[in-house]
């Protein structure tokens, strides 16, 4: 089967290109300060929500892709499936070493990873492969949208301070992501390609990604036995919903993927993969190979 999306783009949109690898070297023990994140609890425990999905759920994504890794025949395509697998593959390790970090401080990371683990668990039982690879398309495509706002967005300091380790992670994270959108959105049209089935799944999981995440973060919150304040609620509003903020300005850019014919490239993010190192050069020194 070949990857009929492989076709020439049009012009103006994002070209594929090659995806690599980067290894990094991140000091997860310097993570001392439980809410790291403006000091605000609804606001940290999201970063750690997010984190503790990452491990199990990018374990997940490599599995959809890698199932139909053997039906795919252009050469493009699968170098960038084995680019995929492998950053995937370092993102989950770094997250389980911010994880482990982040539980040594005394939040309740196994509880809440043993909660993803269970949903992802019953997907991958009650779920044709198809299914799951629209899943993870979908997925891919959140992932994207938000490492875009987070990218562009430094002055909102996603991940904490300046050093600290979730934030270089993140940026490292959030540029990778943006780098291999497309491989299993690829992958599913040269094999599965349902579109309304790939709308459908899109939308249950749109709606439902938030949902996991509060719940999540109630669980921690519950466990630390901290309820936020009124300041700590209204910062959190105006971070996820005041003017440009992180859900406000996603909810669009969400609803963009649900377009008959959308591909993810036709979001054009080249400039903050192109301009990372320039961006952020205090993550970049952390490369090591
Ligand atoms: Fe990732
Ligand atoms: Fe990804």
């Amino acid at each position: 089967m070949t990857a009929a999306n492989t076709a020439t783009p049009a012009a103006g949109t994002q070209q594929p290109g090659a995806i690599k690898p980067r290894r990094m070297s991140f000091d997860m023990s310097r993570l001392r300060t439980k809410y790291f994140f403006r000091d605000n609890p609804i606001l940290s425990t999201l970063m750690y929500a997010l984190s503790a999905s990452f491990p199990d759920g990018e374990r997940f994504f490599i599995d959809t892709v890698r199932h139909y890794q053997k039906d795919i025949d252009d050469p493009v395509l699968q170098a960038q499936i084995r680019g995929f697998i492998g950053q995937e593959a370092h993102h989950s390790r770094i997250h389980e070493d911010f994880n482990a970090q982040a539980a040594s401080l005394g939040m309740a990371m196994e509880k809440i990873q043993r909660r993803f683990k269970r949903r992802i668990g019953t997907a991958r039982r009650n779920l044709d492969p198809g299914r799951q690879l629209a899943i993870t398309a979908a997925l891919e495509h959140i992932t994207a949208t938000l490492a875009q706002w987070t990218l562009e967005n430094p002055e909102a300091g996603v991940g904490g301070e300046n050093h600290s380790p979730l934030r270089e992670m993140l940026v490292w994270h959030a540029m990778e992501e943006i780098e291999h959108k497309a491989v299993a959105f690829d992958v599913y049209r040269a094999t599965v390609n349902r579109e309304k089935q790939r709308i459908v799944v899109a939308k249950i999981i749109f709606r439902t990604f938030w949902v996991q995440m509060a719940i999540a973060q109630v669980m921690l919150l519950w466990h630390d036995r901290k309820i936020p304040s009124l300041r700590h609620i209204r910062e959190a509003w105006t971070f996820m919903w005041g003017e440009g903020g992180f859900r406000r300005w996603s909810a669009p850019e969400f609803r963009r993927y649900l377009e008959p014919g959308f591909h993810p490239n036709d979001i054009d993010q080249r400039h903050l993969i192109e301009q990372w190192r320039e961006s952020y050069p205090e993550v970049a020194a952390l490369q090591v190979a």
